[in-house]
């Protein structure tokens, strides 16, 4: 492995040797710079896995004998959960280090962290970090297989993947994966989201119209910048700052958690105090839950057959009503298929890019 990358980096197209596009291709930091081939083929073979992915058919042998270490330097319950649980089922073992157990506590740096883990014959890293370019910057230090499981604002691959997944399923498109026609919604803090880059790269490949949505500083008119207009074509991706008039277009909303963490100021329930502190992102939880929260009574706006969707963590009651998120209020929610075609997605990247 470690001979292939050098010798991909060094010598374009070497005989017998993978191409650097190859070579690419064996990790995943990105939808934006992923082709909609890549994009298709990872969708079909997550339907595919699906079965054995999900505990519904026999488990696969496909990665016996290879190694996948989680490297998580942040928190996560759903995607840790299912790498660990796709990687099992194809056959893999799974090594699971997080920030706090990890050498980085006592000033090891994020490269050499992860050039020891893959010295002891890792296949894969997984890795998830707050700063944006962490995957890239492991991706260049190791010879391995990176996937990114969410790097600061920058992508989150995975998550991406798996709404295209829930949405090719719910509308029937999982075929061909061709997304013509279908309206995307992706709403709140559109500008700290790296699932919004990752939705917006992906969706917009396969056709779909997305809109983002919320108020400016949390999804500015400049973010339709993600996507660049082919010639003489509308832009597949719009800014607006009115849920209400957006709502009854689209044939799904995709719900974003208000990142307090990657803003300055108080997050939610910080306690009252009379310190001089910076101001949040919000002004208040009612104020933004008034201004583009899915409320129950919002969501009746939705047109029929209309889905909500979010990629989790969930703060029921700002962004999104409990019984919204729940599909018991108004549209069908597919938050838990989401879920779901996470681990049948991770089974195919991870076999993708581990050569299986
Ligand atoms: N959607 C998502 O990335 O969830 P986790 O933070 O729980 O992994």
């Amino acid at each position: 492995m470690i001979g292939e990358r050098t010798m991909a980096r060094a010598g374009d197209m070497l005989p017998g040797v993978v191409s650097m596009q190859a070579a690419r291709e064996r990790s995943l930091v990105g939808l934006s710079g992923a082709s909609v081939e890549r994009i298709r083929r990872l969708l079909t073979r997550a339907c595919e896995l699906r079965p054995a992915a999900m505990g519904e058919a026999e488990p696969m042998t496909i990665l016996r004998g290879r190694t996948v270490a989680t490297l998580f330097f942040e928190s996560s319950t759903r995607t840790r959960t299912s790498f660990a649980i796709a990687a099992q089922r194809m056959g893999a073992s799974v090594v699971d280090l997080s920030s706090g157990a990890s050498s980085l506590s006592k000033g090891e740096s994020m490269r050499d962290t992860a050039r020891n883990i893959e010295a002891m014959g890792v296949h894969a890293i997984v890795t998830r970090a707050p700063q944006a370019g962490a995957a890239e910057l492991i991706h260049d230090a190791v010879a391995c297989s990176v996937i990114n499981a969410g790097d600061g604002r920058h992508e989150h691959p995975t998550q991406g993947l798996l709404d295209m997944a829930t949405l090719a399923e719910a509308f029937g498109r999982d075929r061909e994966f061709d997304f013509r026609g279908l309206r995307v919604a992706i709403v709140g803090d559109v500008v700290s989201s790296r699932v919004a880059r990752s939705a917006v790269a992906g969706l917009t490949k396969l056709g779909a119209r997305v809109t983002l949505v919320g108020p400016p500083h949390l999804a500015s008119k400049g973010l339709a910048c993600l996507v660049e207009p082919s010639a003489g074509k509308p832009s597949l991706l719009s800014v607006e700052h009115d849920i209400d008039t957006v709502l009854p277009e689209m044939d799904a909303v995709m719900m974003l958690r208000i990142q307090f963490e990657r803003h300055d100021g108080p997050g939610l329930g910080s306690a009252p105090s009379n310190e001089v502190k910076k101001a949040g992102p919000i002004a208040s939880v009612r104020a933004y839950r008034e201004h583009c929260g899915l409320t129950v009574e919002r969501a009746k706006l939705m047109k029929p057959g209309a889905v909500v969707m979010h990629p989790g963590p969930i703060n029921r009651g700002v962004e999104m009503d409990g019984p919204v998120a729940d599909g018991l209020a108004g549209p069908r929610s597919l938050v838990l298929r989401q879920v779901s075609w996470g681990v049948a997605v991770r089974a195919a990247v991870l076999a993708e890019c581990m050569g299986a």
